[in-house]
């Protein structure tokens, strides 16, 4: 387990519906299949896969995937959906549940993605950069990785330090009548260190009106495009592409994200 002791998408399934229905976007998949293109079926290695948002299309596409995640909540919609695909698609796809802080991932990839923002799941730059370099093993000579972070350059930007607004993130009504409310605040924060405390708290409330309440600690650190650049160089990556949102258009010094695509030498 990451330093963070909790896991939000593993406290309940109705988070997993929550996030399935809210979190739809499909623009980075089709970035990854655009940097795919012309390239035979590979074999790819998704740490933090979730509901499998971006596996799934993939394996559509011809590709064989290993999904990891710690959440069994998130794996089991996912493997719900993996359920309702043809049979040579759903052969292609395996799920496993793992602490991808604590284990040693597979080896032998021909791409490994860590996408949507999956290091603000990390507690600390250290954890960030032992991805990295899990990845750079996980990887065959040639292979591919593809790493996708909003942008922060410099200090913690100020929208991370305000102390008085309550974040409303995956919330809403499932369809068994069930209500989650899912709210953050920051209860500290380090300007230089770019670090962030949230107090979380995590509602379900049943259609008779019974409250289950989570609450925990979550640490996180906002990489910057200049640490992913350092330590994918620093793990034997070369770096082939930088963009700066899902579009595939260029890196630049306001774009909204830092999105790497990059080679294992
Ligand atoms: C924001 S979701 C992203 C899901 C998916 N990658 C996507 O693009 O839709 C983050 C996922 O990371 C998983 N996660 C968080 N910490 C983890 C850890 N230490 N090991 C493995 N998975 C973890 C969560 O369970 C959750 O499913």
């Amino acid at each position: 387990m990451s330093i963070n002791q909790h896991n939000l998408y593993d406290f309940d399934t109705h988070i997993a519906e929550i996030y399935d229905t809210q979190e739809n976007d499909t623009q980075d998949i089709e970035l990854v299949r655009n940097l795919l293109r012309g390239k035979p079926s590979l074999n790819i290695l998704e740490p933090f896969c979730g509901t499998g948002r971006l596996l799934i299309p993939l394996a559509l596409d011809g590709h064989s995937i290993l999904g990891l995640d710690q959440s069994q909540v998130m794996l089991q919609l996912a493997q719900k959906k993996i359920k309702e695909l043809p049979d040579d698609v759903q052969k292609r796809v395996q799920l496993q549940c793992t602490d991808v802080t604590v284990e040693t991932w597979p080896k032998e990839y021909d791409l490994v993605i860590l996408g949507f923002n999956c290091f603000y799941e990390l507690a600390t730059a250290e954890e960030q950069e032992n991805c990295i370099y899990q990845a750079s093993r996980a990887c065959n000579p040639g292979g591919y990785i593809y790493v996708d972070n909003d942008h922060m350059e410099g200090e913690l930007d100020a929208a991370w330090q305000d102390m008085n607004h309550k974040y409303v993130y995956l919330s809403g009504t499932c369809k068994d009548g069930y209500q989650v409310k899912n709210t953050r605040e920051t209860i500290w924060f380090d300007v230089k260190r770019r670090l962030a405390r949230f107090d979380r708290r995590y509602q379900i409330i049943s259609p008779d009106g019974a409250i289950t309440e989570y609450q925990f600690t979550q640490q996180k650190h906002p990489v910057s495009k200049v640490e992913v650049q350092t330590w994918l160089e620093k793990h034997g990556f070369e770096i082939l592409g930088v963009y700066g949102d899902h579009s595939g258009n260029p890196y630049h010094h306001y774009a909204p994200k830092a999105i790497f695509w990059a080679k294992k030498r």
